[in-house]
């Protein structure tokens, strides 16, 4: 099976996004994960681990009586470590210990998902019963340009984040899927539901705004089909690279729920 055209782990710019997300969101996700306490003895699922900073955080957490299982459709950017197992793995598809976690995780996965729903059913019976899901997504219909050195610029970056919901959509992603998930989650049976929204601003040289660039080169195909232009894309190389440049972040929803 094939990986989706926005998380092809062969990419040349497949690590560079890793390490971006990792620094954008990590934070976020970890507290999150603190205050729910995980902790020593946990047995953990990472779904679409990446480059596994999550995975390997949480192999440090559960100590020498928990487990990590940190599964990808493509593992080339993952490495095994004490406590943390590595699996080549499609969640849409291959088999799942039933009722065997007590943490089940997974980030900017399932936007990139046309299955998302049997998906999100798949990952909450892998849970034990009380056990934790937290799924941590974007909702990138929000993030306009805050500042731009001309009205050009905004204007320029107004129709990338069209194009990318436009690319998504095209691959039968949903990139409003972070505030919809809350509503999924209680759909598919959980308790205790939780959703956190989060936004920050963006500046060049923040992890977000490297990110952007990144999709400028890693998207550049689904991108021109969208409508853009080489041209356009270098301006926004420019663009992002600007030290005039801000813009509000898209709101990343960090949603916790209980498997009754
Ligand atoms: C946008 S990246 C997110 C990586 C990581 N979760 C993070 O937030 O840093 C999406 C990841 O999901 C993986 N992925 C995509 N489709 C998958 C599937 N059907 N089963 C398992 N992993 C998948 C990709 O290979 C990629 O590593």
């Amino acid at each position: 099976m094939s990986a989706p055209a926005f998380s092809d782990n062969t990419s040349a710019h497949a690590a560079d996004q890793h390490r971006c997300l990792a620094e954008a969101y990590d934070p976020i996700t970890r507290a999150r994960l603190l205050q729910a306490g995980v902790g020593g003895g946990w047995r953990c699922l990472e779904v679409g681990a990446g480059n596994g900073s999550v995975a390997s955080w949480l192999a440090e957490r559960v100590g020498p009586g928990g487990w990590v299982l940190a599964t990808d459709l493509n593992p080339r950017h993952l490495v095994t470590r004490p406590r943390l197992s590595v699996l080549r793995h499609d969640i849409r598809h291959d088999p799942l210990p039933e009722a065997a976690f007590d943490l089940v995780h997974a980030r900017q996965v399932l936007p990139l998902l046309p299955e998302r729903i049997p998906v999100l059913h798949r990952m909450i019976g892998a849970l034990r019963p009380g056990g934790l899901l937290q799924l941590d997504d974007l909702d990138i219909g929000y993030g306009p340009a805050l500042l731009t050195p001309d009205r050009r610029g905004a204007q320029l970056y107004q129709r990338f984040l069209a194009a990318k919901a436009e690319a998504m959509a095209a691959t039968g992603g949903d990139g409003c899927w972070g505030s919809r998930a809350a509503e999924a989650m209680r759909a598919a049976g959980l308790v205790e539901v939780d959703p956190v929204p989060h936004l920050t601003q963006w500046h060049p040289g923040s992890p977000g705004v490297r990110l952007q660039i990144n999709h400028t080169h890693r998207l550049r195909e689904l991108l021109l089909a969208a409508g853009m232009t080489e041209q356009d894309l270098t301006e926004l190389r420019a663009l992002l690279t600007h030290p005039g440049f801000r813009a509000a972040s898209p709101v990343f929803y960090s949603v916790q729920g209980r498997r009754p």
